[in-house]
């Protein structure tokens, strides 16, 4: 049996704690750096990101691990919350109001928005200290690009609605997992969530029936696609050859159906990208969400649909699914994806998900974090390729079969295309 409390086993000498992580490979490292500098460009992403990764692995074996341990356990939640705090008071937006690149004090600040200067003034100092406003003189400060970005709502509404559920949820995890023997969790109405908040229902009913964190959250998915790539690019899916040739007109003409597609991003994306495309495109969501939609192009059909339930769109082109199976555990993704089935046209239809594919080795930490928030909150997880292949084509069954895994980059982004044979 393995110790589960902290118990005194430690082998390593103590100094093990206080020295550099990766000492020797820090030349290296700066070399990489020094060499990827020679071809970083703005706005080439690629490149950024390498230098950008480089950066991090620089960070990592300089730190001493009680460094590591003080940066992780100390200063990044209380950056967290120190920014949510600010969210949550409109602290972001009245400085961006009152002039994005004009220093404020925050006398000034705290007066306009009725805090404590106390207070806002010790949360301040936390986010300067920390490299995200900068000290322009005695209490007062100026934002930086990041900070500015916070008047935005797809950047700000990702704090106060994770600090509220995915904190309680992380925080929650391990002793809900000793409770239920360590096993792999598979509810999605008692799980972790469930017991972290106290309630029965799921994550989704829980942040929409909690106002203002159904809108929050669709801002959150709203901003966690900036940016991305994306399958309706060129070089990741071929969009006119797989779908719009061979599109037929007849019945309801339905080009593409984008199922759980929240407030529409997906749809408006495809609709500027492919202006002339022929037929219809649907979004389906749950009535509460398709009500909050505030702008949307009026040619998108909108339709409230419980994905669980018979699909009222049949033998459409495509039909779409992108984040949601990563949300529910495999007995739950077999029913959505059944009733996806039962209304493609074999031989016509072609089902898209777009998800995370983890590879078997080398995963991304931006696909591995979220593994750990889909166990956490919602008793799923990111699916390896041999996890999709299991999951649609045994699972599933029901005639579907994978055509293809399309990706690009570091494969964090990927397109799982899907036929329905006879
Ligand atoms: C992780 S989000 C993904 C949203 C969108 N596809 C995207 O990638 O931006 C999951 C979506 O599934 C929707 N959803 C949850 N349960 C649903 C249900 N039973 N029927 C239809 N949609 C549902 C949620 O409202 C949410 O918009």
């Amino acid at each position: 049996m393995l110790p589960r409390t902290g118990t005194n086993t430690a082998s390593i000498d103590v100094r093990t704690a206080l020295e550099p992580n990766d000492f020797p490979a820090v030349p290296s490292i700066i070399g990489d750096i020094s060499a990827l500098s020679k071809v970083l460009k703005a706005n080439d992403r690629n490149s950024r990101l390498q230098v950008l990764e480089k950066a991090r692995e620089l960070v990592r074996a300089l730190e001493t691990p009680r460094e590591t341990m003080i940066k992780h356990t100390w200063a990044q939640n209380t950056a967290f919350t120190a920014i949510s705090f600010g969210v949550d008071t409109g602290l972001w937006k009245q400085w961006v109001e009152n002039g994005s690149n004009v220093p404020q004090k925050v006398s000034s600040l705290a007066a306009q928005l009725r805090l404590d200067p106390a207070v806002l003034g010790r949360f301040l100092k936390h986010i300067s200290a920390m490299g995200y406003i900068i000290e322009t003189g005695p209490d007062e400060y100026k934002l930086t690009n990041f900070t500015k970005s916070l008047s935005l709502p797809i950047i700000a509404d990702s704090y106060p609605l994770c600090l509220w559920s995915i904190n309680n949820a992380l925080a929650n995890l391990h002793g809900y997992l000793r409770e239920t023997d360590f096993a792999e969790p598979t509810s999605a109405t008692d799980g972790n969530y469930q017991h972290a908040h106290h309630i029965k229902a799921d994550v989704f009913t829980h942040f929409q029936e909690n106002p203002p964190n159904g809108p929050r959250f669709n801002n959150l998915m709203s901003g966690y696609r900036q940016g991305r790539p994306s399958w309706m690019d060129k070089d990741f899916f071929p969009v006119e050859e797989k779908m719009i040739d061979g599109f037929d007109p007849s019945g309801d003409g339905v080009l593409l159906v984008d199922i759980g597609g929240n407030v529409g991003h997906d749809l408006d994306e495809f609709r500027r990208k492919f202006p002339d495309h022929p037929g219809k495109l649907v979004l389906q969501d749950l009535e509460r969400v398709i009500n909050q939609i505030e702008h949307l192009d009026e040619g998108i059909v909108r339709m409230p649909h419980d994905f669980f339930t018979e699909n009222p769109i049949k033998g459409a082109r495509a039909y779409y699914l992108h984040t949601v199976l990563h949300d529910w555990p495999d007995d739950l993704c077999v029913k959505i994806l059944s009733r996806v089935s039962e209304a493609m046209k074999p031989g016509y239809s072609k089902l898209l998900i777009n998800e995370q594919v983890i590879p078997a080795r080398n995963a991304h930490w931006e696909a591995t974090c979220l593994d750990i928030l889909m166990m956490s909150l919602l008793s799923s997880k990111e699916r390896t390729e041999a996890e999709w292949r299991n999951l649609v084509e045994v699972q599933t069954g029901a005639n579907l079969r994978i055509v293809r895994f399309w990706s690009v980059g570091n494969g964090v982004e990927n397109l799982i295309e899907i036929e329905k044979v006879l």
